[in-house]
């Protein structure tokens, strides 16, 4: 999970890491207050999205008053950057920055360790310094089991070429981040830039900051963290269920069991509906994962038909551990369940059932009689067949029956 810079500005707060004090503000009059709380002379009003380049988009302004703060909040609210709409802007005292520089640590995979990046030059184009002058970016791999100790502070600011003088401030603020890096389970923190006032004070200005959702039962804190707004209710009803689902905008609903088989899916609905006028396409990713049970079937379904958007479902399943006689059971259990929570299966139901015990499994179906349910022997021709439903339901609806 990204948090927002506030986010990390509050969370570098609580480990003692230099920040400025900032305020977050949804309307120009919040952030005209905000300001006047803030009190100083220059506050800088950010946007508060989760892409970098705000700064170039026009997404971090300064401003001279409380209600040059209010102007620049109502130009900075509602700006698309990179697709993320701001919402949100936190204003801050403004820094007087002397010099900009870089740091991050993060999950370095495929050498097994943490990689500390560092560089005296920070600010707004660190990708292009990475590819222009990688010299000028120190690269120090953090043992994970140590974290950044003193000596690896002392390390990392001497690679980067720190004067003398500046050298034990940062290493200092380095070792809260590592501090902050561990104790959190973050998977990155970057800080860009970290600046040096004129008064020669450093300061994290910007902080982002990804936290590893695998270590979440360690941290009940985090959940706090978690900005429902942006995500698809739908998706957040499946988080709930624990559901591996991601919304989509086709009229194609998909279940399927194994990541892999479910993007094949995709991409062999998204083909075959093609050749209709429609041109449906999958309205969502779900992967019910190998050993579904008739109960994780159910909410599939549940969650895939309270999507209005959804005109067919395609079933696919291979039957691998978990033998496609099980899956037809579940689907016919599912149907079952789904009665009794009164949610009826209301739109066409397309079914591929293929690997161990496909025969078995058919025939359950077959027998089971369901409303709405076909089955189709191969993948090709069930996604045909789904699409078909999909764009026969969407010209059907347009003719108005
Ligand atoms: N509080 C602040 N005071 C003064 N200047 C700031 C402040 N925050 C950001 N800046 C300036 O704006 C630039 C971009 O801001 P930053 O927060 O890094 O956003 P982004 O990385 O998304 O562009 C910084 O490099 C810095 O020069
Ligand atoms: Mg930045």
């Amino acid at each position: 999970m990204d948090l927002y810079e506030y986010q990390a500005r509050d969370t570098f707060e609580k480990y003692g890491v230099p920040v400025l004090k900032g305020i977050t503000a949804t309307t120009p009059d919040e952030a005209k207050a905000a300001a006047a709380e803030l009190g100083s002379s220059v506050v800088v009003v950010k946007a508060q999205v989760k892409t970098g380049g705000r700064g170039k988009a026009g997404g971090v302004k300064i401003a001279r008053s409380p209600e040059e703060a209010a102007q620049r909040a109502e130009e900075i609210l509602g700006l698309d950057i990179k697709g993320h709409v701001v919402k949100t802007v936190m204003v801050t005292e403004g820094a007087d920055i002397a010099e900009e520089y870089y740091f991050s640590l993060l999950l370095d995979r495929a050498n097994r360790t943490y990689l500390a990046m560092c560089s005296k030059e920070g600010g707004m184009d660190i990708e292009q310094l990475a590819v222009e002058r990688p010299e000028a970016l120190a690269r120090i791999p953090v043992d994970p089991l140590v974290g950044i100790d003193q000596a690896k502070a002392d390390e990392i600011v001497a690679a980067a070429g720190f004067d003398e003088a500046d050298r034990p401030e940062i290493a200092r603020v380095l070792q809260l981040l590592g501090k902050l890096y561990q104790a959190e389970d973050a998977t990155l923190v970057e800080v860009n830039p970290l600046v040096k006032t004129r008064d020669g004070s450093i300061l994290a200005l910007d902080g982002k900051v990804s936290l590893d959702e695998n270590a979440d039962f360690r941290h009940p804190e985090h959940e706090a963290l978690v900005d429902n707004s942006a995500t698809d209710p739908l998706e957040n009803a499946a988080k709930e269920k624990g559901l591996n689902y991601v919304k989509l905008d086709g009229s194609v609903g998909i279940i399927g069991n194994g990541a892999g088989l479910v993007m094949s899916t995709l991409d062999v609905v998204a083909y075959a509906g093609e050749q209709f006028p429609g041109q449906p396409r999958p309205a969502n990713f779900l992967d019910i994962g190998g050993g579904a049970s008739a109960e994780v079937m159910a909410n599939g379904l549940e969650i895939i038909l309270s999507d209005a958007q959804v005109k067919s479902v395609f079933v696919n399943v291979f039957g691998g551990i978990t033998a496609c006689d099980e899956v037809a059971n579940g689907i016919v259990q599912a149907f079952e369940l789904l009665a009794s929570r009164d949610e009826h299966v209301d739109r066409p139901l397309v079914v591929r059932l293929d690997g161990n015990n496909a025969e078995e499994g058919r025939a359950i179906l077959t027998d089971a009689n369901l409303a709405g349910l076909e089955q189709v022997d191969t993948m090709d021709g069930a996604a045909q067949r789904a699409a078909e439903l999909a764009q026969d339901a969407a010209a059907g609806s347009a003719r108005g029956n």
